[in-house]
């Protein structure tokens, strides 16, 4: 059966471009990006792990972690990185699991057989610092994903995770969030800055600082 959100997240050995890893001991106090692609040497694949290595430092600011994984060899990840550190524009300063036996892949159900062969597709676990899984997404082989989104779910789920608060559609940084129904409206406005009404069941405020 596939994870569902709440589910702690599967705890694994395995080989890795940055050595071997336990993946809950690797992660730990942390939040996780478990991201899976399809193969090495791919075009797609290597515009998506450049741009991960191009967020580097976004990801850092949140305390999360990158970790890419395929089921293609420890030495074939290796051979690709230059090429992904070129295209990409930075250093590959995260590990890439290498899943030659696919028992990650199976742990996390990111193997779909009607997406052609038995490689993984575009997998995403945002796992947070308890190891819970928070948010998933599951793209095609043939679709790129927009890692700038992943940043900005990562922010919304550190936001909603501080608050009574959920994030509203589009929402980023900086933005007023919504107010839990479970509060009164009055009991909202001595809580938060800048309460709006704009119905009973929908309250915007400024985010908690
Ligand atoms: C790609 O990364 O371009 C790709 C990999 C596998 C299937 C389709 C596209």
């Amino acid at each position: 059966m596939s994870l569902r959100l709440g589910d702690t997240a599967p705890d694994f050995t395995a080989d890795t471009t940055a050595g071997p890893i336990s993946f809950h001991e690797w992660k730990s106090g942390a939040w996780a990006v478990l991201f899976s692609h399809p193969g090495d040497f791919t075009p797609v694949c290597t515009t998506e792990l450049g741009r991960t290595a191009a967020l580097s430092g976004e990801f850092a600011r949140r305390n999360a972690k990158p970790i890419a994984i395929s089921v293609d060899s420890l030495e074939d990840h290796q051979r690709w990185i230059p090429d992904i550190a070129e295209v990409g524009g930075a250093e590959v300063d995260f590990p890439i699991i290498a899943d030659s036996d696919r028992a990650v892949a199976q742990a996390y159900d990111m193997i779909h057989p009607g997406e052609g062969d038995a490689s993984t597709v575009r997998a995403v676990f945002l796992i947070d610092p308890q190891d819970k899984v928070r948010l998933t997404l599951t793209y095609p082989k043939s679709v790129g994903r927009n890692f700038s989104e992943i940043v900005r779910a990562l922010d919304a789920l550190q936001a909603t995770d501080a608050g009574p608060v959920s994030t509203p559609a589009e929402w980023t940084p900086g933005d007023r969030v919504i107010i839990s129904p479970a509060i009164s409206t009055e009991d909202a406005r001595e809580r938060f800055e800048n309460v709006e009404e704009l119905r009973p069941y929908l309250r915007l405020a400024d985010a908690p600082r």
